[in-house]
């Protein structure tokens, strides 16, 4: 291909309904969204919850590079460059722990939770005190937060969280009533799954309403899930585009016909008495249209995964190696509900579990299917005929339209050719 800036370039591979293989394939494509998209982007790392208390530290990551989010003996959460300031050596290596301070292993250079330098062996080999200064950990340039999901950014200026965010804080808002102290919790611990593939197979993949029927037929069969019925032809669930590249595979409208509390959850009220009983009495009226409606499934572009019951967290590491971070969703004051969502988890994406393996499957035969070059283009087109507007003036169409998709591609294509 004769070489072109990058918003020709991109135009020319993101086509409506369609997008050329290549994107999936090339370095050169991957060395350029790390730039535009993981390095200038806000890109999600971690939550609050889990450095509840001073002196806390858990290891996350923007895309290839290692963050540690520490909590400072102030109460200040911090996005620190995992990077030892003397020779970039890893200063944690431990996922998570608590301590005042952070040492690096290679030649003991300590530093403060907030990022300081707190000092070095040997010191009058740097001339005194004064040498410190300017010598702190590196940090994430921008850190902003969103009902305790904490999102970092590379880019010193550019939008705020809360417009990258933009119509996706009403899933976080949605998420947080399904506690009946209105709090998230990420405190069940990450399961981690490394594949062979692209990272965008897999950002497409959280809402494709297309596959469920055919990849999880068996789990669906063995576990009588009524799941499935929910991505068919008759579905009166919706695919949207949110904006800013953030999609979902909206499911209330099936369970507004059903109309049965905590039939989300493939369960029924009186099966949860004490969650439900806490729901009712935290939220009164309200209660009853929460426990229908549920949980959200939205992919908040470009790593985070509201699964309903768990949290995905995607990291790219290469153009065909991407980690899947995994964790079952807790909710403050609803012991009874995060039970069943951890049991839930492992029974679907833990180490046998069920559902992830067959995803995880259909990533790597997606990744060795597109090094074939023929026929170069891969197809988004379903549902492209019958896309309509709802309410909020968003796209949307049926439940197993490439509605998501496009709307991925389309943010895509804006942040590649220079948008932020
Ligand atoms: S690289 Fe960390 S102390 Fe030398
Ligand atoms: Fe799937």
């Amino acid at each position: 291909m004769t070489v072109l800036d990058s918003s020709s370039r991109y135009a020319e591979l993101i086509q409506p309904g369609r997008v050329h293989g290549s994107l999936y394939t090339d370095p050169s494509v991957f060395a350029e969204e790390l730039e535009r998209i993981w390095y200038s982007g806000w890109v999600y790392v971690g939550h609050q919850s889990e450095v509840p208390e001073r002196g806390d530290y858990v290891v996350k990551n923007i895309g290839p590079q290692s963050v540690i989010m520490t909590r400072d003996r102030a109460g200040q959460v911090h996005l620190l460059l995992n990077r030892c300031s003397h020779r970039a050596n890893l200063v944690c290596d431990a996922e998570k722990g608590n301590s005042s301070a952070l040492r690096c292993r290679y030649h003991g250079w300590t530093f403060a939770n907030d990022g300081s330098l707190l000092g070095y062996p040997f010191m009058r080999g740097y001339g005194g005190k004064e040498a410190k200064k300017g010598l702190g950990l590196g940090r994430v340039t921008r850190m902003e937060s969103y009902r305790g999901f904490v999102f970092g950014s590379f880019a010193a200026d550019g939008p705020t969280l809360r417009e990258h965010l933009g119509s996706a804080t009403d899933s976080f808002d949605r998420l947080a009533l399904l506690s009946p102290e209105g709090e998230v919790k990420i405190t069940a611990g990450w399961l981690k799954h490394k594949v062979k593939a692209n990272w965008k197979m897999l950002l497409e993949n959280e809402t494709d309403g297309y596959h469920p029927q055919f990849v999880h037929s068996s789990i669906f069969e063995v576990a009588r899930s009524g799941i499935g019925a929910l991505y068919s032809d008759k579905s009166a669930a919706v695919s949207r585009d949110m904006g800013n590249g953030h999609t979902e595979n909206d499911l209330r409208p099936e369970f507004r016909k059903l109309g049965v509390p905590m039939g989300w959850f493939g369960t029924t009220a009186e099966r949860m008495p004490e969650y439900v009983r806490d729901m009712r009495a935290a939220h009164g009226e309200a209660a009853e249209e929460i426990l229908i409606d549920g949980s959200p499934h939205v992919m908040v572009f470009p790593n985070l995964f509201i699964a309903e019951i768990q949290l995905f967290v995607l990291q790219p590491l290469a153009v065909d190696e991407t980690v899947q971070h995994v964790t079952a969703l807790q909710f403050a004051g609803a012991p009874q509900l995060n039970e069943r969502m951890l049991r839930q988890t492992v029974g679907s994406v833990g180490p046998a579990g069920l559902l992830l393996a067959d995803d995880s499957e259909m990533y790597e035969r997606n990744q060795r299917g597109v090094q074939a070059r023929q026929p170069e283009w891969l197809s988004l087109s379903r549902g492209m005929h019958r896309e309509r507007v709802d309410e909020d003036g968003h796209t949307i169409g049926y439940a197993t339209d490439e509605v998501p998709q496009r709307a991925i591609w389309a943010h895509y294509q804006r942040l590649m050719g220079g948008a932020r």
